[in-house]
């Protein structure tokens, strides 16, 4: 008997240990569950906290300000570093396979040598680099640098946002970089806000489209080496926020969450995003930070989110130090951990803090499986384990190859928006000999847009050297203004006010300054919010003194939030924005104004007139405009939409296949749509529905369709859309999501004017 127990003792033991010693983690071709499995069960407590935690680059971290105090750290979100640690500290930590993340590496110099401190750790779980990539991954050098969200949105063309994503997941992966902190899909509806350049804008439909083809672009199926992991952002509310600062508190009822804010987080979720990023702001009174009805109920329960959840910079620690619902950084740690959080951005403490919580016994140690396990999986499906490292050799190859570079220069092209053209433009070469060009944006790099890096000249076509490009036999005069809106010199600018008189022709290149790399000057971007929306400076001065040379005077915009430019649109023939084009910008902008180019994009947002207009979205409740404004108009300056071209459009016949449905029909909708005018062009072609009574309000009209069609001069198209029933629904009084009976208006046209729209009804029975 006892004989018989040793054996069996013998044989489980020996079965055990070779099940311990067969590292199927290491195994490629295991099952993700089993790797995860296996190497959660091979990790102490202190590794697994360490994967839940980032930490910045050592040369990003160089770069931060070691004078900053801890006091001054609270009120700076970006150059904050760790007080009293050194990077021989993190990089032991890292060797000590205690740090699962990096963010903020810049080459991949520095990408390689972090992961080989890690290959000396016992486990050697690769880090996972994020970084945010936003258009392009812009924000390291050598990359290719694509307009920003909000020029791509303008565009309404959903296979452009799927190859930018695609040809951005290549170029990261060659610089060994994983993660993009994108796509933002926050609906911004409030241009004080200055981040909404990295929006795909205000309307819930376009924003989400835009979002999800964006994420299947970086993500691919999420199990190749050409596949990155895409990150939604920032959960939820920050782009409303009570009085347009980033990071100010948001107070939105769960109504406006669920129709307005929560769809594209939705969609992202369905198409299966792996991360998301929580918003640095508190939601109707309780910081997202620790919000665990939009990380659990919502997120989790809800929508069934396998992925893990991130925080943004460092604002677990404001709900200490600036919010203050936790009495020190270590409560705070420990209410967004039990709220839903699986990974901290980022630094010091989390891993002394987290690991003394769970020997406390205030967090299980299986709360912190979970995160892991979230995070695992992901690096097991990028395939991190098999390829840590990225060839140098390699990189330059397909960083900024041809066929990216022509990307960026085609998205550019169709993101510029015409806003107003009296007949001057497309301009002639012929007609304005001499053409003077001034402006902060003229002949500057900030064209990229926030969240670039300063790129090398050569990679980059501003706006002065793109006309020079296009337009050979010009005469081109230039009077710099600088870079810098808020320091612009008025001698240079009665110097351009006095060119002008000499001119056949000015162009007039302002707007906003957005390059990080002078965090402290820009007008424009992350944390550059603004109590108006005028130009900054002297620039409309500049605008008004070369204007009154009496010569034609062009104003071409270079910015990532709506400026509203009213004496410009009363008093200018042309009027282009450019947002932020990207590296070709100059070229793509130069192009459209000599007619090489016939522009096509619309605005993904209202642009109102002045931040007394606020709040201004297309679309709004049917009360809004109930008493309009007294003394100044109560419409905006250029509609939701809205875009011209060089060509003319008209709009006819619109159809409905039948006029009543059940509760499981559709409806098909057709219209023709003419090129009358005389040049090629491609129109955006825009189907919005209004409920005309329901036991809720709702919107006057809401985006449904789209659709970009090309037409050559002369030609006309039948262009068709289907109206879904999932289009028709909407939450009721109790919060069912529903579609109600009664009367629907389809509206098609060309922008979400009611001039420009043809008007249909059927009826839901
Ligand atoms: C921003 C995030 C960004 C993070 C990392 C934060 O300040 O809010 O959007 O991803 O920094 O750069």
């Amino acid at each position: 008997m006892k004989k018989t127990l040793l054996v069996l003792m013998l044989v489980i033991t020996s079965s055990f240990s070779n099940e311990n010693k067969r590292e199927i983690y290491k195994d490629a071709s295991a099952p993700v569950k089993d790797r995860v499995e296996d190497l959660l069960r091979r990790m102490t407590l202190e590794e697994k906290v360490g994967q839940m935690n980032l930490f910045v680059g050592f040369e990003y971290l160089k770069t931060t300000k070691p004078w900053l105090t801890v006091e001054q750290l609270k009120n700076n979100s970006t150059n904050a570093l760790y007080p009293g640690i050194t990077i021989e500290d993190i990089a032991k930590w890292t060797e000590d396979g205690k740090i699962g993340s990096y963010l903020h590496v810049q080459t991949l110099k520095e990408a390689n040598y972090l992961q080989s401190l890690v290959m000396k750790s016992i486990l050697q779980i690769p880090i996972i680099f994020g970084i945010d990539a936003i258009h392009g991954n812009a924000n390291a050098p050598d990359n290719t640098v694509y307009p920003t969200n909000i020029g791509l949105a303008s565009s309404f063309d959903l296979d452009m946002a799927y190859k930018i994503a695609r040809q951005t997941a290549k170029e990261m992966r060659a610089m060994n970089m994983h993660w993009t902190f994108n796509p933002n899909l926050e609906v911004a509806r409030d241009p004080r806000w200055g981040r909404v350049g990295e929006t795909f804008g205000e309307d819930p439909y376009l924003v989400s489209l835009m979002g999800v083809q964006t994420i299947k672009g970086y993500q691919g199926k999420l199990n190749s080496g050409n596949d990155v992991l895409a990150c939604i952002k920032h959960f939820v509310g920050g782009s409303e926020p009570i009085n347009g600062t980033n990071g100010a508190p948001a107070d939105l009822s769960e109504r406006t969450l669920r129709e307005v804010f929560f769809p594209p987080f939705k969609a992202g979720v369905k198409v299966g995003t792996m991360s998301l990023m929580i918003a640095q702001n508190e939601l109707n009174g309780i910081p997202c930070h620790s919000n665990e009805w939009l990380m659990q109920d919502i997120l989790r329960k809800e929508w069934k989110f396998p992925g893990f959840v991130v925080s943004d910079w460092m604002d677990i620690e404001h709900m200490s130090d600036l919010h203050a619902t936790a009495d020190d950084i270590k409560e705070a740690f420990y209410q967004s951990i039990m709220a839903g959080m699986d990974m901290h951005m980022h630094g010091d403490h989390w891993n002394e803090y987290v690991v003394e919580l769970v020997k406390d016994g205030r967090i299980p140690e299986s709360r912190i499986d979970e995160s892991v396990r979230r995070i695992l999986e992901v690096k097991f499906r990028l395939g991190l384990f098999e390829q840590p490292f990225a060839d140098e050799n390699q990189s330059l190859k397909i960083r900024l190859c041809d066929e990216h570079r022509a990307t960026a220069l085609e998205a550019a092209r169709n993101g510029i928006v015409l806003l107003k053209n009296n007949g001057v433009l497309p301009l002639s070469q012929d007609k304005y000999k001499k053409v003077l060009v001034t402006g902060i944006n003229a002949n500057d790099m900030n064209i990229l847009g926030d969240w670039s890096v300063v790129q090398k000249e050569e990679n980059v076509i501003t706006i002065l050297q793109g006309l020079k490009m296009i337009a050979p036999q010009t005469n081109f005069d230039f009077v710099d203004q600088g870079w810098d809106p808020r320091n612009m010199d008025q001698k240079k600018v009665d110097e351009a006010a006095d060119k002008a008189k000499d001119a056949d022709l000015n162009i007039v290149v302002a707007g906003e300054y957005m390059m990080r790399f002078r965090w402290e000057s820009r007008t424009g971007g992350e944390d550059m919010d603004r109590s108006d929306i005028d130009l900054v400076g002297l620039q409309n001065e500049l605008i008004k003194k070369v204007a009154a040379s009496g010569k034609p005077t062009i104003l071409i915009l270079v910015n990532g939030r709506q400026l509203g430019v009213e004496w410009a649109a009363e008093n200018l023939p042309a009027i282009v924005e450019a947002w932020e084009p990207g590296m070709y910008g100059g070229q793509a902008v130069a192009e459209i104004i000599y007619g090489k180019v016939n522009p096509s994009a619309k605005l993904p947002v209202t642009i109102p007139r002045s931040v007394g207009q606020l709040q201004m979205i297309y679309n709004h409740k049917p009360s809004q405009y109930f008493h309009p404004y007294v003394v100044k108009p109560s419409t905006p300056l250029y509609p939701f939409g809205f875009g011209l071209s060089y060509t003319t459009y008209k709009y006819n016949d619109l159809k409905l296949n039948k006029t009543k449905i059940g509760k499981n029909g559709n409806v098909k909708v057709s219209v023709r749509v003419a090129n009358t005018g005389n040049r090629d062009g491609v129109e955006i072609v825009q189907l919005y529905i209004r409920d005309k009574f329901s036991c809720v309000t709702r919107p006057v009209k809401e985006l449904k369709d789209f659709a970009r069609v090309a037409l050559k001069a002369g030609e006309s198209k039948v262009v068709n859309f289907t109206v879904t029933l999932d289009k028709l629904a909407f939450y009721d009084k109790k919060m069912n999501w529903q579609v109600e009976l009664g009367e629907f208006i389809v509206m098609v046209g060309a922008s979400s004017d009611d001039s420009a729209l043809l008007k249909q009804s059927f009826w839901v029975q």
